[in-house]
């Protein structure tokens, strides 16, 4: 299925491994132009070269830390300067710190509310300006079955900040919808690859990776970024148009939640 995405102009943050990084080589292979940030510039520049292969305008690559107060302007400052528009943005960039509530601090607080809530929030704030009355205009935010339900001891931080994200997006999507912008979540459960979080909480742990599997994962099997990235390059597509307010569960039933 062709997704209608050739030369869609797409901000992906957190694009220098993991997650970002297949959404925007999903992105890229279905012909958008992409602008992609990280905080590492050598990691971000390789992946960016990478999705560009021999069209290195096509790619552009910003390394920032996206929870500085500049960086949704930068970002999309530096879409609008070198494409002339801007018809996608994913927020994807986003972490998990796992502490008991009652040691989490208000630094805490601070820092995860920023990373994986304000951060995005403001991205889609400086970009709608841009996106609003296109044909098709899209926001997907990454996050996480642990902002569907609930995910355990030490992870409020984490479950807080992820449900805000998915509340906040179905408003937004109520609200720009008479702008013609969509905007949904994904709600991926665990995902695996090399070097990721499951990689290094399991890598010296076999057994304790195969009971994890077989209590948690019905599908036997970590979902795969690539997975992931399908489903976001769909939601950002045309091919999505009846598609907003959404989050779309992506954890091969791993989730236990009835919505
Ligand atoms: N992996 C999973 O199983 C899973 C499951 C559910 C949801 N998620 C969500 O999916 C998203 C991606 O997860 P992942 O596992 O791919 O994470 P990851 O391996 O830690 O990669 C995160 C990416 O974001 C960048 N990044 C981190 N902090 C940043 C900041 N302050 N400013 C700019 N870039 C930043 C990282 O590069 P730098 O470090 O160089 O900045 C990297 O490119 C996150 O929102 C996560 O919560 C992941």
């Amino acid at each position: 299925m062709d997704l209608g995405l050739k030369d869609r102009i797409a901000i992906v943050t957190g694009a220098s491994r993991g997650l970002g990084r297949a959404i925007a080589a999903a992105l890229a292979a279905e012909g958008c132009r992409l602008v992609l940030c990280a905080r590492g510039a050598p990691a971000l520049e390789a992946a960016a070269q990478e999705m560009a292969g021999d069209e290195p305008d096509r790619v552009l690559a910003l390394p920032l830390d996206i929870t500085d107060p500049d960086a949704a302007g930068r970002l999309v400052n530096a879409a609008i300067q070198r494409f002339g528009r801007l018809d996608i943005v994913v927020g994807n960039a986003g972490g998990n710190r796992r502490k008991a509530f009652v040691d989490a601090t208000d630094e805490d607080w601070r820092e995860l509310l920023e990373l994986n809530l304000l951060a995005g929030l403001r991205l889609a704030r400086e970009a709608i300006p841009h996106l609003a009355g296109h044909d098709d205009a899209a926001i997907v935010f990454v996050a996480s079955l642990f902002g569907r339900e609930v995910g355990g001891p030490e992870l409020s931080l984490y479950n807080a900040t992820k449900a805000a994200l998915i509340s906040a997006a179905d408003v937004m999507a109520i609200e720009l919808a008479p702008r013609r912008v969509r905007v949904n979540t994904v709600a991926p459960g665990s995902i695996f690859f090399p070097g990721g979080s499951w990689d290094r909480r399991f890598r010296d742990d076999p057994q304790g990776k195969a009971r994890f599997i077989a209590d948690n994962l019905p599908l036997g099997r970590f979902g795969t970024p690539a997975e992931v990235a399908a489903a976001v390059a769909w939601l950002a597509s045309p091919r999505a148009s009846l598609v907003t307010g959404a989050c779309i569960a992506l954890d091969g039933a791993q989730g236990r939640s009835l919505i």
